[in-house]
């Protein structure tokens, strides 16, 4: 599926399936509805007018197209009222509509965007239908042997109809630029979704170092060896039960010539979290196999920042391994130290997110970062918080917080601030070590966060818990069931904010 962008009108445009977008309340057709409908002998004039088409969002209309058009079909897509326009609701619209096109076996579509763009940025409505289109239609299943687990058709390319040429140009920037984001995004889902088998540490540090070598960026990987070198303790005491050797990715694009001043984004990459020695119950574990998805989406980040040639100096940070009990695991009590210095007490060594993002920081800034976020599936207590809808954020700087505020708004991937007050601290002290990595049951994800900020000390900082919205149990909007690459597009516009300024 390639997605392009165009002028209309629609008519002029030769593809086997046209989508149309109708308002709802909008009591006469226009524009390419009204062409379309014409060449039609008037039958959606009178669908409308007996009430049999409405243009309530959601609703979809499907139409044999008669033998004047040069479409076989056509879709009317209801788009709610007018002024309740949004572009979070053309990104999730683009995408069910998707899916409902490949079960119709659409072909090449013609996507109608008049209605959207009349009240809408023609860039943004450009980038959300792309966005919505390749995050919608994304599924995992490769591991599906027999044809028939796989969706019988496939969407043919698309070309988004704007009303004008010049809209059409802002509409094509648009395009490229949602296509982008979305295939990022679906490149950290084909991380996060894949089975901890065959997504090891080793094969992360492959894929990376694959993309790396596609995009011109600069890839290194710490082996062990090296990471003992560098004092990683905190780090490697999370690989110390695994069969399979942790590597510490790290992801250099240098977009401006000016070296320094680097942006750090860490991903938390546990490719299976077993709990360690403080084994997790069987049921439901193999969930974890998407441990690493703060990995994967900064992984993914990076690759459209690189594709998008953004102004700006980016370092996408991975500290991957297994957690996994054995005979040479960490034990609870054991006392590790980052490579900062700071000792750690490790109570419980299922809270082992938070020791390999110790390093992951450390190292962040003693290598250039000057601001750092990270990513990390770091608290079952995040989802107990927000459910699957918002990403949990702990942040060191107010302005920090509103770039982020500014991100997640554009990008319809939402978030919410959470507190870092001292008195949280207190919980985390250790008996026998500068802190412990747990604080007990009360305000978990907070007292996670808290042991993260001795990390970044005084450097700006931001925290995205993301254990609640890892994945998704059902295909909704843009979200799709699996792994959903969450906050990739978020990232990005984070650091295109920063590009600009
Ligand atoms: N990876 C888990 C958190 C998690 C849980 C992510 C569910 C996604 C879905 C993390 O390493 C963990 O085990 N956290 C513990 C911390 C506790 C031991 C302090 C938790 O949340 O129970
Ligand atoms: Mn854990
Ligand atoms: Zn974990």
């Amino acid at each position: 599926m390639e997605i392009t962008a165009a002028g209309g009108p629609i008519t002029n445009i030769a593809a086997t399936t046209y989508v149309l977008p109708l308002a709802q309340g909008a009591k006469t057709l226009t524009g390419d509805l009204a062409a379309v409908d014409a060449l039609m002998g008037g039958v959606i004039a009178g669908m409308l007018k007996d009430g049999l088409i409405t243009g309530k969002g959601g609703e979809v209309t499907v139409l044999p197209a008669g033998r004047r058009l040069k479409a076989k079909r056509v879709v009317v897509a209801g788009v709610g009222e007018r002024d309740k326009m949004t572009v979070d609701g053309v990104r999730d619209r683009a995408a069910n509509l998707g899916r409902r096109l490949r079960d119709l076996n659409a072909g090449t579509v013609a996507f109608g965007v008049q209605e959207e763009s009349a009240r809408l940025d023609s860039a943004d409505v450009g980038r959300a239908t792309a966005e919505g289109l390749v995050l919608g239609l994304y599924r995992f299943d490769r591991h599906h042997t027999k044809a028939s687990d796989k969706p019988s058709f496939t969407v043919g390319d698309v070309t988004v109809v704007e009303s004008s040429a010049r809209k059409a140009t802002q509409s094509r920037a648009g395009v490229a630029e949602g296509v982008i984001l979305g295939e990022a995004t679906n490149f950290a889902r084909d991380l996060g979704n894949e089975p901890s088998n065959l997504m090891t540490p080793t094969i992360v540090a492959s894929r990376a170092q694959q993309m790396a070598t596609e995009l011109g960026l600069e890839c290194r990987i710490i082996e062990r060896a090296e990471a003992e070198r560098l004092k990683m303790g905190s780090y490697l005491s999370v690989a110390n039960g695994s069969m399979q050797p942790p590597k510490f990715i790290v992801l250099t694009y240098t977009g401006l010539r000016r070296k320094g001043g680097y942006i750090g984004l860490v991903g938390k990459g546990i490719t299976f979290d077993t709990g360690g020695i403080s084994l997790k119950p069987a049921e439901g574990m193999e969930a974890m196999k998407g441990d690493m998805t703060g990995a994967a989406t900064v992984i993914g980040a990076i690759s459209a920042i690189a594709r998008l040639k953004l102004p700006v100096n980016v370092m996408a940070i991975a500290p991957c391994t297994e957690n996994m009990p054995s005979g040479s695991a960490t034990k609870p009590g054991d006392v590790v130290y980052a490579m900062d210095g700071q000792s750690i007490e490790v109570l419980n060594t299922d809270a082992e997110g938070r020791l390999v993002l110790a390093d992951g920081i450390a190292f962040a800034r003693q290598n250039g970062c000057t601001t750092l976020v990270d990513v990390a599936t770091l608290t079952g207590a995040m989802s107990v918080a927000l459910g699957n809808v918002r990403t949990g954020v702990f942040c060191n700087n107010d302005r920090l917080y509103g770039e982020l505020e500014k991100a997640s708004a554009a990008s319809g991937e939402k978030i919410w601030r959470f507190p870092l007050d001292a008195e949280y601290f207190e919980s985390i002290k250790s008996d026998v070590a500068d802190i412990k990595n747990t604080g007990g049951r009360l305000a978990g994800s907070i007292t996670a966060a808290k042991f993260i900020e001795c990390f970044a000390g005084d450097t700006p900082w931001a925290h995205l818990d993301i254990a609640g919205v890892m994945s998704a149990t059902a295909d909704r909007g843009w979200k799709v069931k699996g792994n959903n690459g969450n906050p990739v597009r978020t990232l990005v516009h984070f650091v295109k904010g920063r590009a600009k300024a």
